[in-house]
């Protein structure tokens, strides 16, 4: 027999309650039940990204609400600081490229933060910069970045901040109004315990005045033609109404505990398995390391083959990307996570250890994890 375990940073386990909704006939979408659920998925989501904004939701996956806030808010020739901590601080780069923006690409070592005071000099001398995009939690590093700094750089000037909360919403805080983060975007398969296909985009007064004046092309991901339909709770389009079904039950759960009470488990839920992993002697990737998945280094064996072994024992755990191939393996505890999968991870992770050759002592991380949750 075997049981499998999801923790990868995305997708990740979703809640039985969840499943079963999912399980229920189909309805059609032009309906007051829809209209009603939305109604309550749109407030309910307010409460995660912390803010009075509204949120669009698009049926994409994380990288379509990216898209969206590129499209939505610049016009070709426009000129935008990038922060490239890793793969997906690059996808903004990517993207400017894409839609022919002049990009000012701020260059990250992997597993670091970037410097607020950097930016800061970046923005005072080009005050022609229209919007700096960047990331909350950088999957590819495992590393968090301070937005709330950021945020008070940024809103010294006229641009907007735009923030990837993809991974780390409902996992590594954000306050979106209190950070003055002006479009904030997120994914559905992540800490929201729900499957992929949705993504969502939080747009502020100052964002929405940049909209006004955007001309880059869009259709689909027309934000002005959601934002008028989401004032009567409905789509432009036909809706993954199923999905915003699961949604509001994983919303519920996460309102019932409490935002801020998910925060604390996530990071209670992070330090176990960072604990865990340093009495082992393994060492964390990050410089700046996020509630929503650790990142580990090794040196002397391969992380990769290291990976097999915790996937023969159903645990599937995310590698490292381009240089960190081979190198790193991250762990995801984000959304439907708790205490016993960290005790369940590391674990297999030591039996897994002292397959792939390495001299550890077991019990070791358990020991140590099992005392941060204690307290
Ligand atoms: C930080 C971050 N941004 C963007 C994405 C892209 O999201 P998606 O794969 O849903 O398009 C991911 C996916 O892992 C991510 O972790």
């Amino acid at each position: 027999m075997k049981k499998e375990y999801l923790y990868t940073p995305g997708p990740v386990t979703v809640p039985p309650e969840v499943l079963l909704k999912l399980a229920e006939p189909m309805y059609h979408h032009r309906t007051p039940r829809f209209k009603k659920m939305f109604g309550e998925v749109n407030t309910k989501l307010k409460t995660v990204f912390r803010t009075e904004n509204d949120i669009i939701t698009f049926t994409s996956s994380g990288t379509g609400a990216m898209e969206a806030s590129v499209v939505n808010f610049l016009s070709p020739g426009d000129k935008v600081v990038t922060i490239n901590g890793g793969k997906f601080g690059e996808r903004w780069t990517l993207l400017a490229k894409a839609y022919g923006i002049d990009y000012n690409e701020m260059m990250i070592e992997w597993g670091c933060a970037p410097d607020p005071a950097e930016l800061e000099k970046i923005l005072a001398a080009d005050p022609s910069i229209k919007a700096v995009y960047t990331e909350l939690t950088e999957t590819s590093t495992g590393s968090v970045f301070d937005i709330e700094a950021i945020g008070n750089v940024v809103a010294k000037t006229d641009a907007i901040l735009v923030v990837d909360a993809v991974s780390g919403i409902g996992a590594d805080d954000i306050h979106v109004d209190a950070w003055k983060v002006d479009v904030c975007v997120a994914g559905s398969q992540k800490a929201f315990m729900i499957p992929p296909g949705l993504g969502f985009m939080s747009v502020s007064e100052k964002a929405w005045k940049l909209a006004d004046e955007s001309k880059l092309p869009k259709f689909y991901f027309d934000a002005k033609k959601a934002r008028k339909s989401i004032a009567e709770n409905n789509t432009p389009y036909t809706p993954a109404h199923t999905l915003l079904e699961a949604l509001n039950v994983s919303l519920s759960m996460i309102v019932e505990e409490g935002i801020d009470n998910v925060i604390a488990r996530h990071t209670r839920l992070a330090n176990a398995v960072r604990e865990g992993v340093k009495a082992l002697g393994l060492k964390l990737y990050s410089k700046s390391p996020a509630n929503a998945l650790t990142a580990i280094e090794f040196d002397s064996i391969d992380a990769e083959e290291l990976r097999k072994y915790l996937k023969a024992e159903g645990i599937f755990v995310a590698g490292g990307q381009n240089d960190a191939k081979g190198k790193i393996i991250r762990v995801a505890m984000m959304g439907y996570a708790t205490e016993s999968d960290v005790m369940n991870a590391l674990s297999v992770l030591e039996r897994s250890l002292l397959k792939v050759g390495m001299n550890i002592e077991p019990g070791k991380s358990l020991a140590a994890a099992q005392k941060v949750l204690i307290g």
